[in-house]
């Protein structure tokens, strides 16, 4: 039977997450009793993709105003811009984190009582979280329209249900193809060093049905050589206004093959996810991470001690490798700059 699967969800005061560390082997439920927890499950990566982050994010601040709400104003509001700041940093590249800070830290309005102000973040992290969804589908049903009737597609990272809310922005696109009866069949690449690839891809893949095969990362090059991809659908952490793309360590080099081989290379993203205040990639912050995900793969090591290590989380895949990014609000094509410009 088909799993609904649904990276988080806010009952009973506390945040519920899928934790998105132990799966496939297992799967259980990490829980978000106040900000601080939230601020460490996306640190650590309990929760992970753009748009999962953005929304957690929004719980977090949820949860700062019911652990303060009986503080005196002052220092209610004193916490309350420390919980937001600490959210805010807990991951760099993914915009949609800042996003979703900023639209609760607006609702932060010294004239109101505090118990106003925590419903009224209530129902905008509801809000946020419900917006999420409908955009998923809106991008799977526009990207769709892109999509051949029998088409091979090649993906990057984990960008479905769990990268989410719930249903995915690249693998949602490959959700409502498939929904739509085309023949569709997708290659996955492992994406070292975290492996949400194979960890969460496929395992969403396996849950659904899809027709696929789970490749090693470097495989990807000759399975486009040799004509086997008909094109690349991808997600993004941040996007800037030029169309320059961050996402996914390996992205760049996919994107690389796309063009050489002349092959559609698809960003789907959200809207949420572009940084109208970066004009390319080369603003973008990329996310370092600690060497032991180079050095360890689930906590067995497979380098030798003493080995310096350089491990970015993510790439720029610069504009002219982009063939169109698919967005809730529409497809953009080139010009990017003027079209992304357009939608501000
Ligand atoms: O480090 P991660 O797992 O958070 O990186 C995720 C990605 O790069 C995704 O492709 C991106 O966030 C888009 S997810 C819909």
């Amino acid at each position: 039977m088909k799993m609904n699967i649904r990276s988080l969800e806010f009952k009973n005061n506390k945040l519920f997450l899928i934790d998105q560390r132990v799966l496939p082997q297992q799967y259980k439920k990490f829980i978000c009793r106040n900000f601080k927890d939230v601020e460490f499950a996306i640190t650590d990566m309990v929760v992970r993709g753009a748009p999962a982050i953005g929304v957690t994010a929004a719980y977090g601040i949820v949860l700062a105003a019911i652990e303060f709400i009986d503080l005196p104003p002052k220092d209610f509001f004193k916490k309350m811009h420390l919980a937001c700041d600490l959210i805010n940093k807990s991951r760099p590249t993914a915009v949609n984190l800042m996003w979703a800070i900023t639209r609760m830290s607006k609702l932060l309005i010294e004239s109101k009582t505090q118990k106003e102000i925590l419903s009224d973040l209530r129902k905008e992290a509801n809000i946020i979280a419900d917006e999420d969804i409908q955009t998923n589908k809106k991008m799977g049903q526009l990207g769709n329209s892109l999509i051949p009737q029998k088409a091979t597609i090649l993906t990057h990272c984990n960008t479905g249900a769990l990268a989410t809310v719930k249903y995915g922005t690249a693998l949602g696109v490959i959700r409502a193809a498939v929904a739509s009866g085309k023949d569709i069949f997708v290659y996955a690449d492992e994406t070292r060093p975290r492996l949400q690839g194979s960890r969460l891809t496929a395992w969403e893949l396996v849950q659904e049905g899809i027709p696929a095969k789970l490749i090693a990362d470097s495989v990807a090059a000759t399975l486009i050589r040799d004509g086997k991809i008909d094109l690349i659908l991808v997600g993004a952490d941040r996007i800037a206004t030029n169309g320059d793309t961050a996402n996914k360590i390996g992205t760049f080099m996919l994107s690389v093959m796309a063009r050489v081989y002349r092959i559609p290379f698809y960003i789907v993203a959200p809207t949420t996810t572009i940084d109208f205040s970066r004009q390319t990639g080369t603003e973008i912050e990329i996310e370092e991470r600690s060497p032991r995900e180079v050095t360890h793969i689930m906590n067995v090591q497979i380098a030798p001690d003493n080995i310096d290590i350089y491990n970015p989380a993510f790439d720029v895949t610069p504009n002219e490798n982009i063939t169109a990014i698919i967005t809730e609000k529409g497809i953009i094509e080139k010009p990017f700059k003027e079209n992304i410009l357009k939608l501000k």
